[in-house]
């Protein structure tokens, strides 16, 4: 069984060697708690994330695996209201506007990264989408985008490939469990 948060080493534990950010504010949610009550939020209230959340947010993408730790990543957090409202304009991108952050992940296409960016660069989004939900901040995926579009708007150039977008913010709504496959679907012991 996870040991909650609060059980994991203290900020003065000589075995502790988290930096302050990723120390930050102590939660007490199990992590498979947040995993497991996690849902996708696209109504926001109008509310910043404050400094030191938005920092942790996103310092949880930065510990995120990646293959030959080539961290193949780079993300863009647009908080300006009139980027966000030129990419809110197709409904499955509706909810960027009223974010208090999106974030745009990039992947490296460099001969070196190109095999293993997208998967890197989306593990550290959804670490980003657990450690949000942990300090009580919804997200949203957003792969409803076009691509030059985006890379056009925020300068982006060639060597990038844009993976996703997530929207972040307060939660305005309570979402609903989404219907899963029955875990007999989708698993397979010793074979498919
Ligand atoms: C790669 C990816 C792309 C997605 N793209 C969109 C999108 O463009 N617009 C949107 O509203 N939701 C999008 N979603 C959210 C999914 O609709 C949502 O995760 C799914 O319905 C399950 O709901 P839940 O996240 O609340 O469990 C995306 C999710 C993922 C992982």
């Amino acid at each position: 069984m996870e040991k909650p948060f609060h059980l994991l080493p203290q900020n003065d534990s000589p075995t502790d060697d988290r930096t302050p950010l990723m120390r930050g504010r102590s939660h007490s949610m199990s992590l498979v708690d947040v995993i497991l009550g996690r849902r996708s939020i696209r109504r926001f209230e109008q509310k910043e994330i404050p400094k030191d959340i938005l920092d942790r947010i996103l310092e949880a993408g930065r510990q995120a695996p990646s293959a030959a730790n080539r961290q193949p990543w780079h993300f863009i957090v647009l908080t300006d209201d009139r980027i966000k409202g030129r990419l809110s304009k197709w409904l499955f991108t509706k909810h960027i506007k009223n974010s208090s952050v999106t974030i745009v992940g990039c992947a490296n296409t460099g001969l070196l990264d190109r095999r293993w960016s997208t998967i890197g660069t989306s593990i550290a989004l959804q670490n980003m989408v657990i450690a949000a939900w942990a300090m009580g901040v919804g997200s949203c995926w957003i792969g409803g985008f076009k691509e030059n579009e985006v890379k056009k708007l925020l300068g982006i150039s060639d060597k990038w490939k844009v993976v996703a977008l997530v929207s972040f913010g307060y939660p305005s709504e309570k979402s609903h469990a989404k219907r899963r496959k029955p875990i007999e679907k989708i698993v397979g012991y010793n074979k498919f």
